[in-house]
């Protein structure tokens, strides 16, 4: 066995083989089975890039209109599911409650049935189907309400909104919001997906494998960091207090949130499109009071860090999008994570097409055959 240098966070050492997507950190590209993202965020919706990814081609009309058919009547809750939601602290956060109800899927349909084409594509759909509603209904709940029941006359991201917002979207937010979750779907493997594939790899049910993912995917340094960029904003306040906050972040080396990228070092292109997609939404709704404060951030950032390749990352932009789509600040990482269940379901079923448990080896740095001193003498 070759023994390959220790590189912390694995940087740069392949876990796996992938067909799934491609990143070009140096030009920005970022590719969903060879298509660019800037052509399936023009040209498709988040169902169909949600196929492409999972099934590896785009689907033909028919195979389009069942997959959305099925997605469709699968969005409705067990009733026990809403009952345990109703248990969780309102104060909680919504990206704890979702963990905890993806894994509770499990307990429903936990057959483990791997090598049976017809349970990888119910979970699938389930999952697919599913996971908007929890997190609209986890939503409703902490604020009192009763659920409202998804619309299966609406698409993906105009239930998901109507669901939130107990109201009938604007189709022009809609579209916006479709685009973010096409955004947002897939990115080679990350850490949460990674974490997915972990949790693949020793065929576990695809439940485990969500809640694993979803619960990766909440912290600060990855999709938690939307909801950190807007903190910071706020903090910020206004443009002139911009260059002092860039200064007292490199003076104490602490991270601005929404820049930086362990694989871009241009701007990332989701960003490009996702800063695209605020300006269209501030022009038709109004502008956003810390629009300018992030464009100042961001010009700044580039003159002092753009040499260190530290550009504005998908983070950076996305929040502002979801607040002007009345999204509430901390349901930001739920919504990154109802468009991420694509590409972990993508890397699940290509984890088991070709499965070998990961099971890493580590650099041991303690000590050897030391005493066990009883306890009256430590
Ligand atoms: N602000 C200030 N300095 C930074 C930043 C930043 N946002 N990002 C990287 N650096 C500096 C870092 O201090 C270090 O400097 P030095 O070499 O002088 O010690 C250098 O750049 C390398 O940083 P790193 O943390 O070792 O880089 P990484 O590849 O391990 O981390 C990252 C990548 C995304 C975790 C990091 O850039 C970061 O913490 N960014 C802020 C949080 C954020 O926006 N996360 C969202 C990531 S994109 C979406 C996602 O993955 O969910």
């Amino acid at each position: 066995m070759t023994v390959c240098e220790y590189r912390a966070g694995l940087e740069g050492i392949p876990a796996t083989q992938s067909s799934i997507s491609f990143v070009d950190g140096q030009r920005g590209i970022l590719e969903y089975r060879g298509i660019p993202v800037e052509e399936l965020a023009q040209k498709s919706n988040f169902v169909e890039t949600a196929y492409l990814l999972i099934w590896g081609r785009l689907p033909t009309q028919a195979e389009l209109e069942s997959f959305e058919h099925e997605i469709r009547h699968h969005r409705r809750l067990k009733y026990r599911i809403r009952d345990m939601m109703k248990c969780f602290p309102e104060g909680g956060h919504p990206m704890d409650a979702l963990q905890a109800c993806a894994a509770a899927l499990g307990l429903f349909y936990s057959r483990r049935a791997l090598d049976d084409p017809a349970y990888i594509n119910a979970a699938v759909i389930r999952l697919l189907a599913k996971i908007p509603t929890m997190v609209a209904a986890f939503q409703l709940m902490r604020k009192g309400n009763d659920p409202v029941q998804p619309r299966d006359d609406l698409g993906y991201s105009a239930n998901f909104l109507y669901m939130l917002n107990e109201k009938e979207p604007d189709p022009f937010a809609a579209q916006i919001l479709d685009v973010c979750l096409i955004l947002h779907a897939e990115h080679t493997i990350n850490a949460s997906t990674f974490s997915a594939m972990v949790t693949a790899s020793t065929l576990t049910d695809p439940y485990a494998v969500v809640a694993s993912a979803v619960g990766t995917l909440a912290g600060p340094l990855h999709g938690g960091a939307n909801e950190e960029v807007i903190s910071m904003l706020e903090e910020i306040g206004s443009v002139e207090n911009v260059r002092a906050y860039v200064d007292h972040c490199i003076e104490t080396k602490s991270k601005i949130m929404g820049f930086g990228h362990r694989v871009y070092k241009v701007k990332d292109p989701r960003a490009i499109i996702l800063q695209d997609l605020a300006e269209q939404l501030f022009e038709k709704y109004g502008m956003d009071q810390f629009y300018d404060v992030a464009v100042a951030l961001e010009r700044v950032v580039n003159e002092k860090m753009g040499h260190k390749g530290i550009h504005a990352n998908v983070d950076y932009y996305s929040g502002l999008v979801y607040r002007k789509l009345g999204i509430p600040t901390d349901l930001f990482t739920p919504v990154f994570a109802v468009s991420r269940i694509a590409g972990w379901l993508a890397h699940w079923k290509e984890q088991l097409n070709e499965n070998r448990i990961f099971r890493p080896t580590q650099i041991y740095t303690g000590t050897h055959a030391a005493p066990y001193v009883s306890i009256n003498e430590r």
